[in-house]
């Protein structure tokens, strides 16, 4: 009889320390389950931040981008085309005066045909800067090779392009981004760089624009991008996303420039 209640004592031990020990278990997988939620959750939680953040940088290099665009342009009106109206404005009133001896009279109205002149030249000019009109005629191919003629002619760099995609790709809005950004390209590769060649590949594979552009310029470290003051590359990263691609740089100091932007 004894024996038999020892017995039942040792079964309810063994059930009390396995229940006890499931218990533990579950305590522990949820335990486990929580704070690993918990490290996703606050891992998401710092992607998006990061996600915001840099967002919030290309949103500010665009808007610092059009304020330098409308700095850039008013300053041009003013000294382009307001001085040279104002010239005419006075001579045209001296016209009007009356006083001038026939002489005089024709050497103003000179004068003033040939300030009116300029000043046509000049808006013609601003307006080409403002949106070239070969890209927006006969799109991005055309308005680089024009661009590349220009630079090759004045024998400062030397541009090399082969361009194929398929026409209308790209709707006029994001030819001008990449057209913006072959500019900056080639003036960086020019200033900073010191190259005397570039190349520009354009193709088209699997639903992809492959877009590389190469220097044999002097390069930089790529590393110390963030530091840099310039406005270029970070206009060109906000082109990029408005264009929803990808880029990648790659430089190294001695080793010319490169970057590939894939839309
Ligand atoms: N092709 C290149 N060769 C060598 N260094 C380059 C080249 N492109 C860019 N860099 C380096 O990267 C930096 C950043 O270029 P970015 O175009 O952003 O600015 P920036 O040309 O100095 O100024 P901004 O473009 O605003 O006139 C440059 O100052 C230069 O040090
Ligand atoms: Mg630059």
């Amino acid at each position: 009889m004894e024996e038999f209640f020892v017995q039942e004592d040792q079964v309810i031990i063994i059930v009390l320390t396995g229940v006890l020990f499931l218990l533990l278990m579950g305590v522990s997988l949820l335990l486990f389950f929580f704070f690993s939620r918990k490290k996703i959750v606050e891992k998401e939680i710092e992607k998006n931040i990061l996600e915001i953040t840099y967002q919030k940088e290309i949103i500010q290099s665009i808007i610092i981008t059009q304020e330098e665009e409308r700095k850039r342009i008013a300053q041009d009106l003013h000294d382009d085309i307001s001085s040279k109206l104002n010239v005419i404005n006075l001579n045209a009133n001296l016209l009007l005066d009356g006083e001038l001896t026939p002489d005089e009279y024709t050497f103003v109205n000179k004068l003033i045909l040939e300030v009116t002149d300029r000043t046509l030249k000049s808006a013609r000019k601003i307006a080409h800067n403002l949106l070239p009109p070969i890209l927006e005629e006969f799109g991005f191919k055309d308005a680089v090779e024009e661009l590349a003629d220009t630079f090759n002619n004045s024998r400062k760099i030397n541009i090399e392009y082969t361009i194929n995609y398929p026409k209308k790709l790209l709707v006029p809005q994001n030819e001008l981004h990449l057209f913006r950004i072959t500019q900056e390209l080639i003036n960086n590769s020019i200033k900073h760089g010191k190259a005397n060649n570039s190349k520009i590949n354009i193709s088209y594979k699997n639903n992809e624009l492959i877009y590389s552009y190469t220097d044999n310029g002097v390069g930089f470290n790529v590393a110390n991008i963030d530091n840099k003051k310039g406005l270029g590359i970070k206009n060109i990263e906000s082109r990029v996303t408005l264009l929803n691609g990808k880029y990648n740089i790659d430089s190294k100091i001695g080793k010319g420039f490169k970057i590939e932007i894939i839309i």
